[in-house]
C-alpha cells in the first residue's frame, strides 16, 4: 500500500483556485484503490505569517470543512491538524541536525518571502525542515505538490538521505508527484487566482457576497448590444472551466450575437457556481456551524497520525541514542 501525504496551508479561505487546482484532484488521488492517504491542514506553518489567532483558527476550521464539502473520505483515510500532533517539532530539531545550513539559504521560496514580506522570521527560514520532518515523520511514499515545491521536497529527500547515510535505512525517502494537468485557474482580474493578488473568488460566501464576488470580475467597455470576444473574456474563461459543453457553447454563441451584456455573463456564471456547488456550499456551511462536529471529524484524524507518527519517531529517537533499544 503506497502512503501519499500532503500539507494545506491554512493561510485563508480556500477559494475556486485551490478547490479546482488542488482539492479536487487529491480527493481524486485518495480514492483510486490501494492507497492510504494522509492529508494535514499545516497550521504550525501559518504561524509564519498570521499573528492573529483567531484567524489562524478561522482559516483552520475553513480548510478543513472545504475538503469535508469535497467529500473527503475521512473514514478511510487520514485528516488531521499539524499542531496537533505537536511531536513533529520534536522531529525537526533531529531534522535540523542534519541540514546544511546553505541548503536552506539557497531555498527559493525563502528567497522570494523574505524579499516581499516584512517579517522575515526564522520560521520562514527553517519552514523547508518542518515540512520535511512532516513528510519523513508518517514514512510517506509520495507527496502530491505544485511547482513551487518541487525544491522542498528535493530538501526533504537530501536531509532524510543524510540519516539514511549515516544510519542505515531509518527513514522512507518520499517522491513528489507533479501532476501536471492540473490548469492554472484564473482570477477576477485574468491573472492566476491567489489571495496574494486580491482577484479570487470564494464560493462558499453567502449568495448576495458571491453575487458581488462574481460581479467585481474585470470586463472591457464593449457596449451591450455589440458582439463580443468569449476568448479574451475573464467571465467566459470562468465560465468554461465550470460549465457543460452545452452551456458553454450556449454562452459562446451569446457573446458573439450581440445585445448580451457582460452583466448577463456575469449572472449566468454566479447561477452556475450555485447550482454546480449547491451541496458543497451547503456542507462548507454545515461545519462552521457545527465547529464541534468538524473537530471530531479532526480527532479522529489525530489519534490515526498521532500513532504512526510516535512509531516513526521512536525508530529515529533510538537510532540517535536518545531510548534504550
Ligand atoms: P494562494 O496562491 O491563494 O496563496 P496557495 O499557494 O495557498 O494559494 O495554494 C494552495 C494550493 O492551491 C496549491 O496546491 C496551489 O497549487 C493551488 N492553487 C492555488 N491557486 C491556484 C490557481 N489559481 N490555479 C490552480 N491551482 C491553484
Ligand atoms: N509548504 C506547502 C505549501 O505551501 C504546505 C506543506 C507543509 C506541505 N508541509 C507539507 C506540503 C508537507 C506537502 C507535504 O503548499
Amino acid at each position: 500500500m503506497a502512503r501519499i501525504l500532503t500539507g494545506i496551508q491554512s493561510s485563508g479561505r480556500p477559494h475556486l483556485g485551490n478547490i479546482l487546482g488542488a482539492i479536487i484532484p487529491a480527493i481524486k488521488l485518495s480514492e483510486q484503490t490501494g492507497n492510504q492517504s494522509l492529508f494535514f491542514i499545516a497550521d504550525l506553518h501559518s504561524l509564519t505569517t498570521i499573528k492573529e489567532p483567531d484567524v489562524l483558527k478561522e482559516n483552520t476550521d475553513a480548510v478543513a470543512a472545504a475538503w469535508l464539502a469535497f467529500g473527503f473520505d475521512t473514514d478511510k483515510n487520514i485528516f488531521y491538524r499539524q499542531s496537533r500532533i505537536p511531536e513533529v517539532t520534536e522531529f525537526t530539531w533531529y531534522l535540523n541536525c542534519f541540514t546544511p545550513y546553505p541548503m536552506l539559504t539557497n531555498a527559493h521560496s525563502f528567497k522570494d518571502k523574505s524579499n516581499r514580506l516584512s517579517d522575515v522570521n526564522a520560521g520562514l527560514f527553517t519552514y523547508p525542515v518542518l515540512m520535511a520532518a512532516d513528510i519523513l515523520m508518517y514514512d510517506a511514499n509520495f507527496v502530491p505538490v505544485g511547482k513551487d515545491q518541487i525544491q522542498h521536497l528535493e530538501m526533504t529527500r537530501d536531509i532524510g538521505g543524510a540519516i539514511n547515510h549515516h544510519f542505515g535505512e531509518v527513514l522512507v525517502i518520499p517522491e513528489a508527484l507533479l501532476d501536471e494537468s492540473v490548469m492554472i485557474i484564473p482570477g477576477t482580474d485574468g491573472q492566476k487566482m491567489s489571495k496574494s493578488y486580491g482577484n479570487t473568488i470564494d464560493i462558499f460566501q453567502k449568495d448576495k457576497a458571491l453575487r458581488k464576488n462574481i460581479m467585481s470580475v474585470i470586463t472591457d467597455s464593449t457596449p451591450l448590444e455589440a458582439p463580443k470576444d468569449p476568448d479574451t473574456c475573464h467571465v467566459f474563461a470562468l465560465y468554461k472551466l465550470l460549465g457543460t459543453e452545452e452551456q458553454v457553447a450556449e454562452m459562446r454563441s451569446n457573446y458573439l450575437q450581440g445585445n448580451y451584456g457582460y452583466g448577463h455573463a456575469k449572472q449566468a456564471l454566479f447561477e452556475l457556481i450555485k447550482e454546480k456547488y449547491a451541496s458543497q456550499r451547503e456542507t462548507f456551511v454545515y461545519y462552521m456551524e457545527n465547529r464541534t462536529e468538524l473537530n471530531r471529524k479532526l480527532e479522529e484524524g489525530e489519534a490515526k497520525a498521532r500513532e504512526i507518527g510516535h512509531q516513526v519517531l521512536q525508530r529515529l529517537k533510538k537510532t540517535l541514542g536518545y531510548v534504550l533499544k
